[in-house]
């Protein structure tokens, strides 16, 4: 069968992440790799799910009440007038949404901007759509976006920017100046921003999650993508949605339909419990997911990390491994499952450009990516094993 591939299917193979995932089954580690939680989901969107499931909400589906809490939600959050009926299109999760997104925007040839390092699931969706990424390196240590940068690699092409802020792998909030930037530059080349604020609700210490939507001139052309996944801990209920102008979403619904026809009834009717959640529902995650961050941010300086960039947002630590490591980041991913019983990310799978004036990429090698959505037991328990790796000098025993 494998010549019958046809030859976009040849181009992608398994992500490093699920590769890992599946070694890390078979040791059976404590998998700090995925960015999906292991505690619960709140008890009252459960029974909202369990309830619609009885109440037999078994056929296609489009819950307008997602759309009408969405509106609702927006003007609230980010003053934008959004209508519920033209410029919402549900879909099965962000990433359905972001790949109708591109789908609906780009052409054969067409340039899409990213940064870099990125969430990896974009650039198949961009290749697929026969557009070309092109990537703009965030400086590190802290991920900074240099204004030169980002102008420099627009050109005549250049159709959209993807924006995903709080930002997976770094943990970045990107800044308002930079928003500023960045909408600057979408208006100077007439360009799309599509956006991914899957975390939106997920940032820290005084750190406010702003939708470049909400900047001047922005509105009628943004996409923004999100979903339920990450705030409501049900990445596997699989709704998300569009925000866009009425010609972009009717686009992204009409290619919703065609790709999956309507989001799971059940969830969709739960949906409507989730957006109903009071603000101390919000006010709590951030507050449960910035004592996780803190606990993460100390296990990993207990074996010689020294953390230079704090996670603004989102539930990652993207964390340079020590200076007097010498291994690479997949070697020191192996070692810490084989030794430590712990699996996490390797982080050259978020890279993709050239960074050093020779033209190499120095730090490419050098990063791991640390999710911390997980349960206090299961970060308590790697804690245990991050401690028993240190030997009796005071050196982790991964490499020294
Ligand atoms: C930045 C980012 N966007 C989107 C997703 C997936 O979102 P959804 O479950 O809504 O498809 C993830 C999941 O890890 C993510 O990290």
């Amino acid at each position: 069968m494998e010549e019958k591939l046809s030859s976009v299917a040849k181009t992608f193979s398994p992500s490093p992440i699920q590769e890992l995932s599946h070694l890390a089954q078979r040791c059976n580690a404590i998998n700090l790799a995925e960015g999906f939680p292991d505690f619960p989901a709140p008890p009252p969107i459960k029974e909202a799910a369990v309830s619609a499931i009885h109440n037999d909400f078994n056929q296609y589906r489009h819950v307008q009440g997602i759309c009408d809490k969405l509106a609702l939600k927006m003007k609230k959050m980010h003053g934008l007038n959004i209508d519920p009926l033209t410029d919402i299109a549900i879909c099965c999760g962000q990433t359905e949404a972001f790949a109708a997104a591109i789908f609906s925007i780009i052409d054969k040839g067409d340039e899409v901007l990213l940064f870099d390092p990125c969430y990896e699931t974009y650039e198949g969706c961009i290749t697929m759509a026969g557009g070309i990424p092109v990537y703009v390196q965030l400086d590190p240590p802290q991920w900074t976006l240099d204004p030169d940068k980002l102008m420099s690699s627009f050109t005549c092409r250049t159709k959209a920017v993807v924006l995903n802020s709080p930002h997976n792998p770094t943990g970045k909030v990107f800044s308002r100046e930079e928003l500023e930037v960045i909408a600057e530059c979408c208006r100077r080349w007439d360009c799309v921003a599509i956006t991914d604020e899957v975390y939106e609700y997920i940032t820290f210490d005084d750190q406010k999650h702003e939708t470049i939507a909400s900047l001047r001139g922005m509105q009628e052309r943004t996409i923004i993508t999100s979903s339920l996944s990450k705030t409501f801990s049900i990445t596997g209920w699989r709704i998300g949605w569009a925000i866009a102008p009425a010609a972009a979403a009717s686009a992204v619904r009409n290619i919703h339909v065609k790709l999956t026809d309507s989001a799971p009834a059940p969830f969709q009717e739960a949906a409507l419990t989730a957006l109903s959640s009071p603000t101390k529902y919000f006010e709590t995650i951030r507050i449960e997911y910035q004592l996780k961050r803190d606990l993460c941010m100390k296990l990993l300086d207990s074996v010689g990390f020294q953390i230079q960039f704090k996670p603004q947002g989102s539930f990652f630590l993207f964390a340079e491994l020590p200076k007097d490591c010498m291994l690479s980041d997949v070697e020191y991913v192996k070692e810490l499952i084989k030794k430590a019983g712990v699996v996490v990310v390797p982080g050259r799978g978020f890279f993709h450009g050239k960074s050093g004036s020779d033209g190499s990429c120095r730090h490419e090698k050098r990063y791991i990516r640390v999710a911390f959505c997980k349960s206090d037991a299961t970060l308590n328990a790697a804690a245990q094993k991050f401690g028993e790796l240190m030997n009796t000098r005071g050196c982790p025993k991964l490499y020294c």
